[in-house]
């Protein structure tokens, strides 16, 4: 172990060259996975940069992915300092700011066990069959017509989360505006928070000003969220009790949070009313934002490789066998349907940057790393690694099929779109479910065209930084009746 309060005889990892007071910044540009690919193609796989003065350790390749994720997972666990998050998130109370201890260990254990566990996810069958049914039908009625698929595919993820997070939709343009409104300002860039004595400009920028709008206009819709949820588990428990019957009713994640809060009541974790309400923010935060990136990607892809896409077809058509709908049991069934999706997350993770923060001096492939370093693993970078993967740029999901080792679980750091360790994603089973069933019930259903007869391989796919790494433009297609063989 080395001593952070001596500079002088570390092995610190290359960097770029700095200037004062803003240290890197000036060589970042959005989107910022691809600009620090460029500067880590440079500098190296393990790059130090200083944004003003806080350091940040950039990892584009597997081994020093492999170091932080599994080999020193435990220097490595918290995300560090959140900045204007903190407002968003009641004070760091969601899962997925929360600093590593107690609190997270016992929040992270409710979330897997309760709201995301297999039995749960397949609980939501029938939300997610509505949700399909209404988006075929959708679709259907406007066939022969250009249609805004990344509205479309947004809407659905949209309302499935909405359903199993807070048990109904939520439609009104006050709710989704409010939605938008939360997912900018948690990317907004805060310059008080690399450089502290120019906190004044986000101030002069009205940041705070909207932060805590947004904050308390959010609270207020979940108050009132879950008063409502309150008092209609009063109406139906005293239903149940009048009529003396077991009602089947889906178990919403409110519901389970609100009657977690009344069993754990007391014990050395409580589950207050801002952990409720922070955990239901997440959902609104990165989850639906993932989920729908991930499928505007892979259709676009699709669109793009017309014999992938007719492979996938096949694949679709022969499993389900004139069915008229696919459905869950059939997935495990469809491992084209998966490699494509594995291949659309290689190219495009949907969360390209994951941010932890080192929590003592550790080192990592034989550099000095301090404490307190914030860390960005780069999984867009590792998915263009020349030495791992052949013809990186080129969507091909048999490869996924030749590697069938490659899974989600995090233990092949060349592929972790979810992240891995104990602070990886808990919502794989949930994220698959749904992303593969629109996936598999659309092209099952239509054949999809460029508008105005344009070329399949003209299709732009550049890709524009938001909360998660979306298409730049909306995905516009027409669609039609599937011709199947
Ligand atoms: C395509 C879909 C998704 C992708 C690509 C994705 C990706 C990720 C990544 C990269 C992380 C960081 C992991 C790490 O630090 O190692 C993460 C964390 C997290 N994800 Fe997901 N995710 C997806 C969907 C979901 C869903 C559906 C849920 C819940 C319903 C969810 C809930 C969370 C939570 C709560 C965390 C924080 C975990 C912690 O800090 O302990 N995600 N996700």
């Amino acid at each position: 172990m080395f001593s952070s309060s001596s500079g002088r005889h570390k092995n610190v990892p290359p960097s770029p060259w700095k200037l004062p007071f803003i240290g890197n910044f000036h060589q970042l540009y959005a989107p910022y996975h691809r600009s620090l690919w460029n500067l880590a193609k440079k500098h190296g796989p393990l790059m130090l940069l200083h944004l003003g003065s806080v350091p940040v350790l950039v990892v584009s390749s597997m081994e020093p992915a492999r170091e932080i994720m599994k080999t020193n997972e435990f220097a490595f666990l918290n995300r560090g300092e959140i900045g204007i998050l903190k407002k968003l998130s009641y004070n760091g109370k969601d899962l997925a700011l929360a600093d590593y201890g107690e609190y997270w260990r016992q929040l992270k254990s409710l979330v897997v066990l309760h709201l995301l566990s297999n039995k749960t996810v397949q609980s939501f069958q029938k939300v997610r069959e509505e949700e399909i049914s209404i988006m075929i039908d959708n679709i259907s009625d406007s066939c022969g017509l250009v249609v805004d698929f990344t509205e479309l595919l947004l809407s659905v993820v949209n309302n499935v989360v909405c359903r199993v997070t807070l048990g109904k939709k939520y439609t009104d343009k006050r709710f989704l505006k409010l939605v938008e409104d939360f997912k900018k300002l948690v990317v907004l860039f805060t310059v008080g928070q690399y450089i502290p004595c120019l906190a004044w400009v986000d101030r002069i920028r009205g940041l705070n000003v909207r932060t805590q709008k947004v904050a308390k206009e959010f609270d207020e819709f979940l108050e009132g969220v879950i008063e409502e949820r309150l008092n209609s588990n009063k109406e139906e428990s005293a239903r149940m009790h009048q009529n003396g019957v077991m009602v089947d009713q889906a178990k919403y994640f409110i519901d389970t949070l609100l009657e977690k809060q009344k069993e754990e009541g007391g014990g050395n974790f409580y589950m207050d009313r801002d952990t409720i309400k922070a955990t239901i923010l997440d959902m609104f935060s990165g989850v639906a934002d993932t989920m729908f990136t991930t499928l505007e990607w892979a259709l676009s892809e699709l669109v793009k490789n017309p014999l992938v896409m007719k492979k996938l077809q096949n694949e679709v058509n022969t499993i389900a066998q004139g069915k008229p709908q696919i459905s869950d049991e059939d997935l495990g069934k469809l491992e084209y349907l998966k490699a494509v999706f594995k291949e659309t997350m290689r190219l495009h993770a949907p969360a390209p940057l994951v941010v932890r923060a080192s929590s003592q001096d550790v080192k990592i492939m034989g550099y000095d790393i301090k404490a307190k370093t914030r860390v960005f693993i780069n999984l867009w970078a590792l998915g263009q690694d020349h030495e791992i993967w052949k013809d990186p740029k080129e969507f091909r999901p048999e490869r996924f099929l030749d590697s069938p080792y490659f899974d989600y679980k995090g233990n092949h750091h060349e592929f972790i779109p979810f992240g891995g360790g104990r602070r990886g994603c808990p919502g794989i089973n949930f994220a698959n479910t749904l992303m593969e069933l629109v996936l598999a019930n659309m092209i099952y259903k239509f054949d999809f065209n460029l508008p105005g007869g344009e070329k399949r391989e003209n299709l732009d796919m550049t890709d524009r930084i938001a909360l998660t790494v979306h298409r730049k433009n909306h995905l516009l297609l027409v669609a039609g009746p599937h011709s199947k063989p």
